[in-house]
């Protein structure tokens, strides 16, 4: 019991005055010296034998109890230890966290495509459009049979199309696919927009084999040409302000009649003929059309009571017409110091 006691006192006097001066070695030769396997504690358990046995019990508890304060003691320890560290660290060198941040850090950017799409988006969701998604494998019926493009029409030519699954299922060729998604099902009126990945067999400075397509349409009572004409005239200068000028040429596309593809200034040259524009001043951007009553039957909308029109104009063609960008598929090698330039607000924007 006396051992116990003085051990007792020691290991008070040793905590406080280790505690003056927290140090790393000092620490672990306090542990060694009190709960190593030949220390303090253990010599004490090694005396157990010879202890009565009517004060076994009591001395075992005061044991376990000396045993618990010192591990308390070495987890003090070593905390203040760490704290110290850290000050130490701090009057070494001070860290001033006001300073301004690197200049070149490097901030991220959006792709030209995606504030295309925003803009597009922005300017027919306040024409009370809505907002479609579509996916980008499609099957032949969404993507061709709907759409009025027969078994045999050259669309589905193997030049032209990605095919999947022995013919079965098909990258989408265009997001015209998304007016049959829009329409099945639905009652008219229909105002959507949508927009996404195309693919094709196409390579060159105005075609790349993936693509992106934003495609417009509406179904309602008593809709015309001239509802379709204004809507796209429009947006288009909603979009590139009264700058750009636009035509429309008669064309045929499958599923709609009549038909015609839009052409804007090529602004890269300004109209007067360059190589982007293959020397003719004017870049197409998509087609567009009043929807074909064959198209409605195979959705089930009466086209007797009800009339439509569609659009589907590319993405990355406009983008280049915005941003001034000579060769379409610079959009799609990924390089920063091209994409980065593009302010979130493109000029054209008002
Ligand atoms: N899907 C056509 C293409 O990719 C573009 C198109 C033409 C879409 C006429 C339309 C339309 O909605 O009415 O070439």
């Amino acid at each position: 019991m006396e051992k116990l006691n003085k051990l007792a006192i020691e290991l008070e006097q040793t905590s406080e005055s280790l505690k003056l001066q927290p140090d790393p070695a000092a620490v672990e030769a306090f542990r060694i010296e009190w709960l190593g396997k030949k220390g303090k504690i253990a010599g004490l358990y090694a005396t157990m034998k010879e202890i009565d046995a009517a004060d076994r019990r009591e001395a075992g508890q005061r044991m376990n109890r000396l045993k618990q304060n010192a591990e308390s003691v070495l987890e003090q320890l070593e905390q203040l230890c760490v704290q110290s560290q850290v000050q130490q660290s701090l009057q070494r060198e001070p860290l001033d966290v006001t300073l301004p941040v690197a200049e070149h850090m490097q901030l991220g950017s959006h792709h030209p495509v995606s504030l295309m799409r925003r803009r597009v988006f922005e300017i027919f969701h306040r024409l009370g459009y809505v907002v479609y998604d579509g996916p980008d494998i499609e099957d032949d019926f969404y993507n061709f049979e709907a759409l009025n493009i027969g078994k045999d029409h050259p669309a589905r030519d193997m030049a032209d199309t990605f095919f999947l699954r022995s013919h079965e299922y098909v990258l989408r060729t265009h997001t015209s696919n998304t007016q049959i998604h829009g329409m099945l099902g639905r009652t008219p009126p229909i105002k959507m927009i949508s927009a996404g990945r195309c693919f094709r067999v196409d390579n060159d400075a105005t075609h790349s084999p993936m693509f992106h397509q934003v495609e417009c349409l509406a179904v309602d009572r008593g809709l015309s040409v001239g509802h379709m004409k204004g809507l796209i005239e429009t947006f288009l200068s909603e979009l590139f302000g009264s700058r750009v000028k636009t035509r429309f040429r008669s064309s045929f596309f499958p599923f709609v009649e009549p038909g015609a593809e839009v052409d804007c200034e090529c602004v890269l040259c300004g109209g007067a003929g360059c190589r982007v524009c293959g020397h003719s001043g004017w870049i197409e951007i998509g087609g567009c059309g009043m929807v074909d009553p064959n198209v409605f039957e195979a959705v089930q909308i009466d086209s007797e009571e009800y009339s439509g029109f569609a659009f589907g104009f590319g993405i990355d063609r406009m983008a280049m017409l915005a941003f001034g960008l000579p060769d379409l598929r610079d959009l799609f090698v990924g390089d920063t110091r091209l994409l980065s330039q593009f302010p979130d607000q493109p000029y054209f924007s008002h």
